[in-house]
């Protein structure tokens, strides 16, 4: 690859490496949870998650590296997860799959990501975000019971 051309990320661990590998990804995610913190308009996705995010934040980061073509580190230290699935336990509409993403937005604006990779790492996560909500409304979480 000449310096002129970008990777074509999501083939190999291109998109793994574009994000710092895990080391990247520690900090993308620390900075994702920093953002639900800190952001208004991400309070009532934060009331989802609890108060301390340590396990949040390693469980989404070893997600996110086998998602990126890196180490499956999730599988390896967690097992299998289908995310649509997983996520049906919370009301997920547009408003909270908009909010997640908007964390996501700003987390990726503080990386030192090359703007190609930074646009294409949000349309990708844009997609099981949505896939949440499509699978959420069909199959609606449901309150005051466990
Ligand atoms: C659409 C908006 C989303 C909302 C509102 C949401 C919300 C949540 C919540 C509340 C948790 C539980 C955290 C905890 O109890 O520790 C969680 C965990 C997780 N989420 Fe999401 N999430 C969203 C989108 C996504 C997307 C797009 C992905 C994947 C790219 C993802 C991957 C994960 C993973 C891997 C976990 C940890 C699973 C585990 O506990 O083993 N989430 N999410």
């Amino acid at each position: 690859m000449t310096s002129d051309q970008e990777p074509v990320f999501g083939v190999g661990d291109a998109s793994f490496q574009a994000a710092g590998g895990e080391p990247g990804l520690q900090r993308l995610v620390a900075d994702f949870y920093r953002v639900m913190d800190e952001s208004p308009q991400a309070t009532t996705v934060r009331a989802m998650y609890p108060d301390d995010l340590s396990e949040a934040q390693d469980r989404l980061a070893s997600f996110l590296s086998g998602w990126l073509g890196g180490p499956k580190r999730y599988a390896e230290k967690y097992g299998g997860i289908s995310i649509p699935q997983f996520h049906t336990r919370w009301q997920v509409g547009e408003a909270e799959r908009d909010a997640w993403l908007f964390c996501m937005e700003q987390a990726i604006a503080r990386q030192p990501y090359t703007p190609a990779f930074a646009e294409y790492l949000l349309r990708q996560l844009r997609v099981p975000a949505e896939r949440i909500r499509q699978v959420q409304a069909a199959c609606p979480a449901r309150s005051g019971h466990s």
